[in-house]
């Protein structure tokens, strides 16, 4: 991962001489605001450049999509040697990396993370996958990028209501795995509106070096999943009209609540997480009562043989493994009382 001081540089650094074709992949904003940047910064590293682009938003994260940008590359003469470069936020580098993960059998892709979310997250790790009727992000693979680039100017243009969304997973990141990051984004004055670059690259360390030892997901890198279970839950019964990073700052206060009781994580340690959440603009209680997330936590607990799992802190920088596993089975009971008691908080 490289944080952009000079996407051309960067870029130059990165790309190999055996890509005779750069493929970029764009949303209809990210075409509209860094396509022409981009395109200009390849042509002089590659003798061709293929631009596709589809509409802007998670509807667009579909099969049909891919197929559509599939036949495009065919028909205009996309092989082996190109390189796939997705320049955009979550849905352009999951879509763009699961079209490029199974394009003749797979050939690499270059993302340029333009969404605060996709530079601490979605385009680090490996995951791609489109949406289908069934749920979200079902159909896809591994396929790691060759390199991710985190065009920081690119935040300038964001707005406000995505620069949250990505600051509930940078604030997960500090909590999971760097106290001292977690305290640095406490003294950060310029939070929500401005996020030090150098505070993008140590959040995005985090989920790089926990993914490293871990892509398929068996192990450490379910730490990750820290305020998602019941973030799933909220999403689910709120048929995702709350955004996934509002569901996700909830959803740590519910786990964080679960972690008092369960794995010792201190209350003076939730409570810091309840003031930097709410100094952010993201909200501390959950956007649904427990009996409406019931039905989807049930559902969640079907997908992992009858139990509620969640990953829980031990302290801000550190989860617990006690017995070498990272998912903690919760109890019905408890989690009904962890979801009440952060229903009360005044967010
Ligand atoms: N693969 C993973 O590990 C992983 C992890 C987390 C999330 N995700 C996926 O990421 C997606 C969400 O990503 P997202 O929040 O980045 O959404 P997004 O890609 O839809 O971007 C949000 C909006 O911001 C626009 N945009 C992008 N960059 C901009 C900029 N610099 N200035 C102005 N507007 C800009 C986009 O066009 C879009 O309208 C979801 O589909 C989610 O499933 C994947």
């Amino acid at each position: 991962v490289k944080a952009e001081a000079d996407l051309r540089a960067e870029l130059r650094e990165i790309w190999r001489r055996e890509w005779s074709q750069a493929v970029v992949v764009c949303d209809s904003n990210t075409q509209r605001l860094f396509g022409g940047e981009v395109e200009a910064v390849l042509r002089p590293l590659t003798g061709e450049i293929l631009s596709l682009e589809f509409p802007a938003g998670e509807r667009s994260k579909t099969r049909r999509t891919k197929e559509r940008l599939e036949d495009e590359m065919l028909g205009r003469g996309a092989d082996r040697s190109a390189c796939v470069v997705a320049v955009g936020g979550g849905v352009v580098t999951d879509l763009a990396g699961y079209l490029a993960a199974t394009y003749m059998r797979g050939i690499p892709v270059v993302n340029v993370a333009t969404t605060l979310l996709a530079q601490v997250d979605a385009a680090i790790g490996g995951k791609t996958a489109v949406n289908t009727a069934a749920g979200k992000n079902l159909i896809g693979a591994f396929h790691p990028p060759a390199a991710v680039i985190i065009h920081s100017r690119a935040l300038e243009t964001l707005p406000l209501r995505e620069m949250r969304n990505g600051l509930a997973e940078a604030i997960k990141n500090a909590l999971v795995g760097d106290r001292a990051l977690f305290e640095d984004l406490e003294g950060c004055g310029s939070l929500p509106r401005h996020i030090p670059r150098e505070l993008v690259l140590r959040s995005a360390a985090v989920k790089e070096a926990i993914v490293a030892a871990d892509l398929r997901d068996h192990g450490p890198r379910q730490q990750l999943n820290f305020g998602h279970t019941a973030a799933h839950a909220i999403e689910h019964a709120t048929r995702y009209r709350v955004p996934h990073g509002r569901a996700v700052a909830a959803g740590m206060m519910v786990e964080g609540m679960i972690a008092l009781e369960a794995s010792g994580f201190p209350s003076e340690d939730l409570e810091r997480l309840r003031l930097l959440l709410e100094r952010v603009g993201l909200p501390t209680a959950p956007q649904c009562g427990f009996d409406d997330a019931a039905a989807a936590l049930r559902y969640d607990k079907k997908r992992s043989g009858g139990r509620i799992r969640c990953s829980l802190p031990v302290r801000l920088g550190e989860m617990d493994s006690a017995d070498g596993r990272w998912l903690h089975e919760i109890s019905p009971r408890l989690f009904r009382s962890a979801w009440n008691a952060a229903r009360r908080n005044p967010g």
